[in-house]
C-alpha cells in the first residue's frame, strides 16, 4: 500500500501534467486539506472555482458544492473524488416542494441558501452562502415576501438581524441541530474568557444571539460566522482561547494557523460523515482516472448561474 508522502507526489505530479487545481472544504480530513491548493468556505472556493486557470478542479467536498464549481465553470473538468458525498440540508427540499411553495407565493422572491441541488438554484432568484445572506436579504426590496431555504436556522437568525419577515423552509443540517444550547451553556462557564464562535446554521443560534450582544469586560465574546469567517476570526484576534460551535473538520486549519492559541469544540460529535468520505487514495484515483465528473445539464444549469452570479456579486 502507498504511503501518504508517495500518494501526494503522485498527486502533484499528475496535478501539474493535466492542469488540475484541488478545493477542499473546512470539514475535509486533516490529509485532504493539507494536500490541497485552496482550503475553505462554500463562497471562497466557489471564487476560486470562478477565476482558477486550471483546465480541471477536483472538488474535495460535499455534492452540491462540486455541482456549484460545474455551473461556474461550465468550460472546466470538475471532478467529485466521491460521488456518494452528498448533504443531509441540500436533500431537505425537492423541486416539487419548492415549486408548490412558489405557487401559494407567486410573488416572492425565493432565497436559497448554496446547500441545495442545482435544480433548486435553477429555480431560485438569489443564492447565498452563510457569508453574505444578510446582505442579499438586505438588498430585496422591503415590499416583497421573501421565501428562504432549506436551513430554518440559518432563516431565523437572518431574520433577527435584518427584522424581516421570511418565510422559512423547516430543513437542518443534522450536524449543527445537533448543537444544543445547553452545550454553549456549559462550555461557556467552564472557560469565560474564550471567544466564542458559532456558525449559522446552529441548532443554538437564535437562542445565543443574545450572547453577541455580551460585552462584559475581560469575559470572551461571540460571534456567528461562516467556516471562513471563523478562520479569519481566530487569527486576527488577540485572545489565546475559542469555543468552537461548527464541524470538528475546522479544527486542524485553526491549530495550524494558530498553533498558540486552544480551540475548544462546543460538541466533539459534531462530525460530518458526508465530507469525511474524501480520502487521499480518492483524490489519487480521481484524478488518475478523471472520475467522478460532476455535469450539470445546460438548462438547469443556466438558470442556476443567474442565482449564484447574484450571490457572487454581494460579498
Ligand atoms: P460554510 O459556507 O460556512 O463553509 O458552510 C458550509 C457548510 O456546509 C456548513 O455545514
Ligand atoms: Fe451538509 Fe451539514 Fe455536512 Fe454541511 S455539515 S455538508 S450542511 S450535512
Amino acid at each position: 500500500m502507498a504511503t501518504y508522502t508517495e500518494i501526494t507526489e503522485e498527486i502533484q505530479r499528475l496535478k501539474a501534467e493535466k492542469n488540475a487545481v484541488i478545493l477542499a472544504h473546512n470539514y475535509q480530513i486533516p490529509e485532504v486539506q493539507d494536500l490541497a491548493d485552496y482550503v475553505g468556505d462554500s463562497l471562497g472556493l466557489s471564487q476560486i472555482a470562478g477565476r482558477t486557470e486550471a483546465e480541471m478542479i477536483v472538488f474535495c467536498g460535499v455534492h452540491f458544492m462540486a455541482e456549484t464549481a460545474a455551473i461556474i465553470s461550465p468550460d472546466k473538468k470538475v471532478l467529485i473524488p466521491d460521488p456518494e458525498a452528498g448533504c443531509s440540508l441540500a436533500d431537505s427540499i425537492t423541486v416539487e416542494q419548492l415549486r408548490e411553495w412558489k405557487r401559494q407565493h407567486p410573488d416572492a422572491v425565493v432565497v436559497s441558501y448554496v446547500n441545495t441541488t442545482a435544480a433548486i438554484k435553477a429555480e431560485s432568484d438569489y443564492c447565498c452562502t452563510s457569508t453574505n445572506a444578510v446582505k442579499v436579504v438586505q438588498a430585496i426590496p422591503e415590499d416583497r415576501e421573501i421565501l428562504f431555504l432549506p436551513d430554518m436556522f440559518l432563516g431565523a437568525y437572518i431574520s433577527e438581524v435584518t427584522g424581516r419577515k421570511l418565510y422559512i423552509w423547516p430543513g437542518e443540517c443534522h450536524v449543527h441541530a445537533a448543537i444544543r444550547p445547553e452545550e454553549i451553556v456549559e462550555m461557556r462557564r467552564a472557560h469565560p474568557t474564550a471567544d466564542m464562535l458559532i456558525h449559522p446554521e446552529c441548532g443554538c443560534v437564535t437562542s445565543c444571539m443574545y450572547l453577541t450582544t455580551d460585552d462584559s469586560v475581560g469575559l470572551g465574546e461571540t460571534y456567528i460566522y461562516s467556516t471562513e469567517g471563523m478562520i479569519k476570526h481566530v487569527n486576527r484576534s488577540p485572545r489565546d482561547e475559542f469555543l468552537i460551535a461548527t464541524e470538528v473538520g475546522i479544527l486542524h486549519r485553526m491549530q495550524k494557523e494558530a498553533p498558540g492559541k486552544t480551540f475548544y469544540p462546543i460538541n466533539r460529535e459534531a462530525i460530518c460523515q458526508y465530507m469525511k468520505m474524501i480520502t487521499p487514495e480518492k483524490v489519487l484515483r480521481s484524478l488518475r482516472e478523471e472520475v467522478f465528473e460532476v455535469r450539470v445539464d445546460e438548462a438547469i444549469a443556466s438558470k442556476a448561474r443567474r442565482a449564484i452570479d447574484r450571490m457572487l456579486a454581494i460579498v
